[in-house]
């Protein structure tokens, strides 16, 4: 009987040594360990023995048991870390390689980049950017800007409204923005004053050639504050153009007329095509005056104006006082800037998305 304990214990050893791998182990495991293999039933008879022999059968069996219990714990250590190791090995990532970032495929389209321009522009003088909704009421977009209801951009033609159209005089009824301006009643709403922001974002009218997209871009501009005066817009507004057009522009205003500023002005900034208007190259027919500016030395580029009492009127329960704060406003095309700045001749080639036009501004 011990001969045979002996015998499988040699085996036993002999099959966990030759173990090649971890599940291959689990069955040498089963096979003289488990429930039904021969040592753990020869021990749970070891009671039926004859008395002389018990002890030393049981002791031998219960120390062989022991030690190949032993030896298959000891293998499985070292097969489950040559395992690991070889998977590792296997299954590589090399996290030595260099860090750089992947190829950039896509770029911004020009219409964003241009608008992130400007952005850092203003920011640096100290504006916030905020946003206001695409779908606007009535008593925003015209209203509260003073546009007489009898303003011809009311009208169907020139505006977008929301179905359904109760009625577009009810200054509840909904339409498509079609200025950033309603952002100035907004945001005025929103804090008190002093505030400092400019709005970027989308607009609608239904017009479509050359020099018109029903949907385009808008940035507005809002300041309020005490003590602000025109010098302070005509401050503002050159650095704004010297930043995006080069250090030697300059800028005028003109008078205008906006329903919601007061003065309002038109502002040019000097030619960065030509000087004095007339240009470096001769054209075909003859005319000398610069295709840019149109032989004026001066390029209209956006509406400002003083904020009108009536507008800050609106809002006077928030703070905005007029006898106590005033300020200024403008307005300007993104689209715009972005075609004068970089030459482009027509405004629908910003939304052909064809790759070599798109593709020259990196
Ligand atoms: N909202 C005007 C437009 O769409 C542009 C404008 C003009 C905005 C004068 C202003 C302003 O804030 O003061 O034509």
């Amino acid at each position: 009987m011990i001969k045979r304990i002996e015998q499988l214990r040699d085996e036993g050893q002999a099959a966990i040594d030759a173990a090649a791998g971890t599940a291959e182990l689990e069955e040498v495991r089963v096979r003289f360990l488990g429930r039904k293999a021969e040592l753990p039933r020869l021990l749970r008879g070891v009671a039926e023995l004859p008395a002389d022999e018990r002890a030393a059968v049981g002791r031998t069996a219960n120390e062989v048991r022991r030690q190949l219990e032993a030896a298959v714990e000891a293998k499985a250590g070292t097969l489950a870390g040559a395992e690991l190791d070889a998977q590792l090995a296997a299954d590589r990532i090399d996290v030595t390689l260099p860090a750089d970032p992947a190829p950039q495929l896509g770029r911004l389209h020009l219409i964003t980049r241009t608008r992130r321009e400007l952005e850092d522009v203003f920011i640096g003088l100290g504006f916030t950017v905020v946003e206001g909704p695409e779908v606007e009421r009535v008593y925003y977009n015209f209203d509260a800007l003073g546009v007489a209801p009898t303003h011809p951009s009311r009208l169907l033609t020139d505006t977008f409204y929301v179905d359904p159209i109760d009625d577009i005089f009810d200054p509840r009824s909904l339409l498509l923005r079609v200025h950033t301006s309603p952002m100035q009643i907004r945001a005025m709403e929103s804090q008190p004053p002093p505030i400092y922001v400019i709005v970027p974002g989308r607009v609608y009218r239904p017009d479509n050639d050359a020099t018109h997209t029903p949907q385009f871009h808008q940035l507005e501009g809002l300041a309020i504050d005490e003590q602000i005066t025109l010098a302070d817009l005509k401050g503002t507004l050159l650095t704004f153009a010297q930043a995006i057009f080069g250090p030697d522009r300059e800028v005028r205003l003109r008078p205008h007329f906006f329903p919601f500023t007061e003065p309002s002005v038109e502002v040019d900034v000097s030619c960065f095509n030509c000087a004095d208007g007339v240009s470096e190259a001769v054209t075909e027919d003859g005319d000398e005056r610069c295709s840019l500016c149109k032989g004026t030395g001066w390029i209209e580029i956006l509406g400002a104006g003083m904020v009108d009492p009536d507008v800050l009127a609106h809002v006077a329960s928030g703070g905005y006082d007029p006898e106590k704060v005033q300020g200024f406003a403008f307005g300007m095309g993104i689209e715009r800037i972005a075609m004068l700045k970089h030459g482009v001749p027509d405004l629908r080639l910003l939304y052909d998305n064809d790759i070599r036009f798109l593709e020259q501004f990196a």
